[in-house]
């Protein structure tokens, strides 16, 4: 059981205000309870105005100022932002969309991970960053570039990512006899499908623009090449300040942006951050239906927050942050309302709850000018005090109080696999049909039985002090992830499309999911309309997906014609079928039963949150709730000790 302090902050700019008011910003931070600032990561233009001339005085001063104020410095890399003048250096560096069309200067993120003369200009800013300030006593954790991926911009099919692609494809497929086999390449994506085998790396193009889809074995590969180039461009800011500084380094990462291995890039630093914007989300990521985005439209959806807290709990290997909290009304949804009086509070709360360290609002004061205008900060444009402003000093006296929340291990993992999320993206198999999707259904389910989870990596083999392990959707699996599975004492719910395809995207023979242990064989699949439910036997339904399920492994969940959806053989469980939330809370309380964990039938919008001695009550609906004897208000949160 770890014990933590928990601390607030904000995003601050302050390239975007007049130096005179840098003293009095940083006093009111400190004075509304905050301890930490986040700086510097869209300022490059400041930095350098113009090729080489590096003007960082006002950086100095600024960071002066608020460590002069008390609060602590988080250190962002300007990368996100690279100024006009960089395009006349390399007008190639901009990326390119999947119909080939550039993606201009005039906002932010217009550069291809894949550019070597960006790449090096990005080397040479953070260096200079980091022999400036790598000491600097005030700048006491850094972050990388800017949200990787947002706006879509993992995926490049520019020229340099071609080139890139295939020396990236010619080390995939070099083997200690042959440097580039091409046949292999050939034989693994079976290319003698329509003709399409290769003589040379040189000759692989992008896998866009071709007549009709692409090889499936094509598009993985370059989703996660794409993934890799990601994790290399972090990789080298890293080394450059890890040279220079010994503060910690993280990135700021996003809610269901799922375009690179957040693991792999989260190995490299030293701690997690998330950009959390429940308003936004509910009404562009989330995928609830209409009713649904009406009743919790100022309060975000009750899960989505908390999938990324335990997401990036684990990105960061215990480590996290809100980098990023919506404090008031965004600019970029379709529709943009204020969040609930306590809604603030509450996700503030929730995040905590979750094992957060910090939690910073975007963005202290609101910009007049520019794309985000309409962007709620903890200040209106005139410096006044805006509505969010109140609770997060409600937050900061109530966390003087009772500043420490305990972490303790949860009874349920998930396993998250970004691998398996590029898999679903190349090969959906029916519309509406997502890994993510998937994962999210399940830890609804989960959730709204009391449950907290922990989420983890496909590449943990030990899963020791768990009693329920879920793993939807794994369609890679490695045999020792099976084996793993196979021996861990825990109760494990697996399926559908796991172990489905292998690395390069074919069916496997003998055909799936072939666990050690469990007697099942998927003898064909279907994809269904949306509007063919099929009723199972005693409540709830399937729908979008099934399979056909084979073997001796005993049926524990038919569809009322008598076909088995769901099938058990010991401690594992296949689910077979996309199920609704009623069917799947019948499994998960069924696994739990037989894990012996008890399961509590939450309403709806009443969340929990157990940690080590604690449980935290979070109420996301606009009315209260009253429960097991508690009354919460509306986005009330309790917290009560457990015995
Ligand atoms: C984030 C981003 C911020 C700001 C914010 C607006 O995605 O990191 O710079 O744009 O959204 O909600």
């Amino acid at each position: 059981m770890t014990p933590l302090n928990r601390a607030l902050g904000t995003c601050y700019y302050p390239e975007q205000w007049p130096r005179e008011i840098w003293e009095e910003d940083a006093r009111r931070m400190v004075e509304a309870g905050l301890t930490w600032v986040r700086i510097g990561e869209f300022a490059w233009q400041r930095l350098e105005p113009a090729y080489g001339h590096y003007t960082f005085d006002w950086l100095d001063e600024a960071i002066e100022v608020l460590g002069a104020a008390g609060l602590k410095v988080v250190l962002g890399t300007p990368t996100a932002t690279p100024p006009r003048w960089m395009l006349d250096r390399h007008p190639d560096m901009i990326a390119l969309d999947s119909e080939g069309r550039p993606r201009k200067f005039g906002s932010r993120r217009h550069y291809c991970f894949s550019h070597e003369g960006y790449k090096a200009e990005c080397a040479r800013i953070v260096t200079a960053l980091a022999e400036r300030y790598g000491r600097n006593p005030h700048v006491a954790a850094w972050q990388t570039d800017n949200e990787y991926g947002c706006h879509d911009t993992t995926i490049s099919y520019s020229d340099a990512a071609r080139t890139a692609f295939q020396g990236w494809l010619r080390n995939r497929f070099t083997s200690d006899k042959n440097d580039g086999d091409i046949a292999a390449l050939n034989d693994a994506w079976g290319n003698v499908f329509w003709s399409m085998s290769y003589d040379s790396f040189d000759q692989i193009d992008l896998p866009n623009l071709t007549v009709t889809e692409p090889n499936l074995a094509h598009s993985l590969a370059f989703r996660r090449f794409s993934s890799d180039q990601v994790v290399a461009f972090n990789r080298m800011q890293v080394d450059i300040l890890r040279a220079h500084t010994d503060a910690p380094l993280s990135h700021n990462y996003m809610g269901r942006i799922t375009d690179f291995d957040h693991f792999k890039v989260g190995e490299d630093l030293d701690f997690a951050t998330w950009d959390s914007y429940p308003l936004g989300f509910l009404e562009d990521r989330v995928g609830a239906d209409a009713e649904r985005q009406r009743t919790f439209a100022k309060q975000g959806d009750p899960d989505f927050q908390a999938l990324h807290h335990d997401l990036y709990r684990a990105v960061g290997r215990g480590r996290w942050w809100v980098m990023e909290q919506q404090p008031g009304p965004v600019n970029w949804a379709p529709y943009n309302p204020a969040p609930l009086p306590g809604m603030v509070r509450l996700w503030t709360w929730e995040a905590f709850a979750h094992g957060a360290e910090a939690v910073c609002y975007f963005r202290w004061r609101q910009a007049p000018f520019a794309q985000e205008q309409m962007h709620a900060g903890l200040l209106r444009p005139d410096s006044a005090d805006a509505r969010g402003l109140d609770e997060v000093r409600q937050v900061a006296a109530e966390l003087a109080q009772a500043p420490q929340v305990q972490q303790g291990r949860a009874p349920v993992a998930m396993i998250f696999d970004y691998d398996a999320d590029f898999a679903w993206t190349v090969q959906p198999h029916g519309a509406g049909l997502s890994y993510f999707g998937l994962v999210f259904e399940w830890y609804k389910a989960f959730r709204s039985l009391g449950l907290s989870i922990d989420i983890l990596p496909a590449s943990t083999r030990d899963f020791a002090g768990y009693s329920v392990i879920a793993a939807p959707g794994l369609i890679h699996m490695s045999e020792d992830l099976k084996a793993a599975l196979t021996a861990s004492e825990a109760q494990v719910v697996l399926g559908p499309r796991s172990a489905a395809r292998n690395g390069e995207m074919s069916i496997p023979v003998p055909l799936p999911p072939a666990i050690p242990g469990l007697d099942v064989t998927v003898s064909y699949v279907e994809s269904l309309r949306p509007d063919m439910p099929v009723p199972l036997a005693g409540g709830g339904h399937l729908h979008l997906y099934r399979e056909a399920l084979e073997g001796t492994a005993k049926a524990t969940l038919l569809d009322e014609e008598g076909f088995a959806v769901v099938v058990a053989q010991g401690h594992l469980t296949y689910v077979g079928a996309w199920l609704d939330q009623t069917g799947l809370r019948r499994v998960i309380t069924h696994a739990c039963q037989n894990a012996d964990i008890a399961t509590i039938d939450l309403p709806e919008g009443l969340r929990i949150r157990d940690c080590g001695h604690e449980r935290f009550w979070l109420n996301y609906n606009a009315h209260a709730i009253q429960f097991d004897g508690l009354t919460l208000e509306p986005a009330g949160v309790y917290r009560q000790p457990l015995a």
